[in-house]
């Protein structure tokens, strides 16, 4: 029997249409002079990378941006043969398959600098490279000590054919928190490993450092691109930053169940595992049936919101592997009535950034979790 919308346990419905309209607004953000990256990875943020990276090219994006390689190839298998650019290399690649799939390469490192050029020799055909500079976040990327070393050998592969040097980048530590000592310090020591590169004869197509954060408040780091991933999806960066709204952004997800249950239950009833939450009087319970395999954070027990029955309850007790429970407090609420966890927000409905709140983590977490198990359905394709 095949399911419709409607008749879905639950779903996550996917506005494409904002997800077109959020890059036209980054795009308007930054100007004409600036290209857009849309970044897909981890499925578009749990979105859906091939419908999500199609409509960012639709709205202007002209290039793509994943972690891992095999998120990458995926976009090219679908059909999608946008400059693209993926930055999460372990020893082993697949570096021929990138280079064949005309990927960009994120590279951080000697390890991998020479396995992209035996690659290169092996498929006998020069590997798109952007040397990533740590400037500051301790994560990936090259150290400003050992960077000569690494343009040097880039460059010198670029001499025999076997590499081209099509981008320098970065990706800061603490744009999302305004003020930080640390974003005016990585910019700088951007600024000294770029100039060194091009001193040296790197001739990049692409420079670029701005992650969402630095992209909607920070024009200084826009360089010749920035790489948006969360503000595409109308999500905000963090509370300091601001809401999608102060933006023109509009959430992209929403994320509803079908309520599978209502039932009066006694006072003093027990709900949940670990009776956590128990009845004050004589109630209705609602049962929702979405759960943490679903990526309802379970830290969220006894503190998530939910819009049922046009009121915002809050999830009573533990939320459980494929379910949980709202105190419905005797309103009348019929099964499969929508219980919405969140979504834009103009209907009553929590947002992501209320999931975060009561999960006591970010709203990049809310939304990239959600499970497998949970249909996506697309809107405004
Ligand atoms: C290297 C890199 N660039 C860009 C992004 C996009 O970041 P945001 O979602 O904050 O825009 C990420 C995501 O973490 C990233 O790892």
């Amino acid at each position: 029997m095949s399911e419709t919308a409607q008749t879905l346990r639950a779903r996550a419905e996917i506005d494409l249409g904002a997800l077109r309209a959020n890059v036209r607004a980054l795009r308007g953000r930054v100007g004409t002079d600036v290209q857009v990256m849309g970044v897909v990875k981890a499925d578009a943020y749990g979105h859906g990378a091939v419908p999500c990276a199609r409509a960012a090219l639709e709205a202007g994006a002209t290039w793509l941006g994943t972690a891992t390689p095999h998120e990458a190839l995926a976009l090219r298998a679908a059909g999608i043969d946008a400059p693209l650019l993926c930055w999460l290399w372990t020893p082993g690649g697949p570096w021929d398959e990138g280079i064949l799939a005309d990927l960009d390469m994120g590279v951080s490192g000697m390890w991998a600098l020479r396995e992209v050029t035996e690659a290169a020799r092996r498929t006998a055909r020069p590997a798109r490279v952007q040397l990533k500079a740590d400037t500051g976040l301790g994560r990936n990327g090259c150290q400003p000590a050992d960077w000569p070393r690494l343009v040097g050998e880039a460059l010198a592969a670029q001499a025999r054919g076997l590499v081209k040097v099509t981008g320098v980048w970065s990706h800061f530590a603490c744009a999302d928190e305004p003020g930080h000592p640390s974003i005016g310090a990585q910019l700088e020591t951007f600024h000294e490993m770029l100039t060194y590169a091009e001193k040296e004869g790197v001739d990049p197509e692409v420079r670029h450092m701005a992650n969402s954060p630095a992209t909607l408040t920070l024009p200084e780091t826009y360089f010749d691109l920035v790489r948006p991933g969360i503000a595409m999806y109308g999500v905000s960066p963090g509370p300091e930053v601001g809401s999608p709204a102060d933006f023109g952004l509009r959430p992209v997800m929403r994320l509803v169940g079908s309520v599978a249950l209502v039932k009066d239950v006694p006072p003093g009833h027990g709900v949940s595992y670990g009776h956590h939450y128990v009845t004050e009087g004589p109630t209705t319970l609602g049962l929702v049936p979405l759960g943490y395999a679903d990526g309802v954070p379970r830290h969220a027990s006894g503190r998530g919101p939910v819009l049922v029955g046009g009121k915002v309850r809050t999830v009573a007790g533990r939320v459980a592997m494929d379910q949980f429970v709202v105190d419905l407090g005797g309103d009348v609420v019929e099964p499969g009535a929508q219980a919405v966890l969140f979504g834009a927000g103009d209907h009553g409905e929590p947002t992501a950034e209320d999931w975060a709140r009561a999960a006591d983590t970010i709203a990049y977490e809310i939304v990239t979790r959600i499970g497998s198990r949970v249909p996506r359905v697309y809107l405004n394709e």
